[in-house]
């Protein structure tokens, strides 16, 4: 017997897709960067979702304009939307902030390549949050990610108010890339494929344990090695078939309504929501590297448990060889960023 709030949920077609509602609580979730090719399609996907009663919608320019685009959308919750000089109204009273503000990428770079520019909007983003909303989770989809989430978690530890438990690095395009890509090799259909993938969001940090999946330990040789590159580097093929104009930004905002579903479930006291993400972790802090994606479970207050990666192969041992010194890199470039 399904509860009346579930059967609501599965009824309305926009929510039906791939949210799913356990209860009823109330919950306000901020959006910055909500003008962007991200936090557009975010934000109305966000809107659809029957666990959102309340949708803050920030940007430096834009943001009210697709709040009122997106507040006709016959969803129950309400949707505001604030003006360059309003971050702070936009964060009162808010239990989560999802973060897609700053620059994307364009043919030839790397995530890295955008950390001049993103860093100290990430930065100043994350003080806002510690000023009007210390007990916020924070949600971080600005690249790179590596780098991002550590600069959010130094500037919320020198505001005093960091909390290892409500930060999040998004690394859930790189799972349903890792889904998608597998069923396309296998035949399988991508709820067949589900594949945990570790350590970072950039190239060689990204390791999908492929061989801990049914499908995923089928596929060998130069087929393995073809789906390892692809799931590493596609978002590259975005980049490029957008020939200037920017990054994944729908596909993005699918993974990102979907990881703020999943904390939200766990917020209102779902059990057994587990997804990969990039949090403060000490699966790898005795090698100096203290933020780190796995699976995690979602509870009540955010991260509930930080489960171990589990079982490698010969192959992923050389991804995680590969992945770990420049992971390292990433964080330590973030770290030093807010103490400089
Ligand atoms: P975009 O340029 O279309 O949008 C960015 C938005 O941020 C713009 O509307 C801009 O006005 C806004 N912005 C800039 N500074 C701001 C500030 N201080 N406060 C509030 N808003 C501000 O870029 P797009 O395509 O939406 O990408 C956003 C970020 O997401 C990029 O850093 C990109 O690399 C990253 N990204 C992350 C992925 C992930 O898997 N975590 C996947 C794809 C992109």
């Amino acid at each position: 017997m399904l509860s009346r709030v579930a059967a609501r949920a599965l009824a309305a077609p926009s929510a039906a897709r791939f949210f799913s509602a356990s209860a009823a609580h109330q919950t306000k979730v901020a959006v910055l960067g909500a003008g962007g090719g991200i936090g557009q399609p975010l934000s109305l996907l966000l809107k659809s979702d029957p666990l959102v009663t309340s949708l803050s919608l920030y940007d430096i320019r834009g943001a009210p304009g697709v709040a009122a685009d997106v507040s006709h959308v016959d969803t129950a919750s309400e949707v505001k939307g604030y003006a360059a000089d309003q971050l702070d109204q936009a964060l009162e009273g808010v239990k989560v902030v999802v973060i897609p503000a700053g620059v994307p990428r364009k043919p030839g770079m790397t995530r890295d390549d955008l950390f001049n520019t993103n860093a100290s909007i990430v930065r100043d983003l994350a003080a806002a949050v510690a000023r009007v909303s210390p007990e916020a989770h924070i949600l971080v989809i600005s690249n790179p990610v590596n780098s991002t989430v550590p600069i959010v978690a130094s500037t919320l530890e020198k505001a005093g108010v960091f909390n290892p438990r409500r930060l999040f690095g998004i690394t859930t395009l790189d799972v349903v890339r890792a889904a998608r890509f597998l069923a396309g090799v296998t035949g399988a259909t991508p709820d067949q494929t589900t594949v945990t993938v570790v350590g970072g969001h950039s190239g060689a940090t990204i390791v999908p344990l492929l061989s801990q999946t049914a499908y995923g330990k089928g596929v060998t040789g130069e087929a393995y090695k073809a789906l390892v590159h692809r799931i590493q580097f596609g978002g590259d093929e975005v980049v490029k078939a957008k020939d200037g104009a920017g990054s994944a930004t729908l596909s993005m905002a699918y993974a990102g309504a979907k990881f703020t579903n999943s904390l939200l479930r766990g917020l209102n006291g779902e059990k057994g929501v587990v997804t990969p993400t990039f949090v403060k972790s000490p699966l790898f802090a005795d090698q100096g590297i203290d933020f780190f994606s796995s699976n995690v479970e979602l509870g009540l207050e955010g991260v509930e448990k930080i489960h171990p990666i589990g079982p490698l192969s010969a192959e992923e041992e050389e991804l995680m060889a590969a992945c770990l010194p420049e992971l390292k890199k990433n964080i330590e470039k973030g770290k030093a960023f807010v103490a400089a």
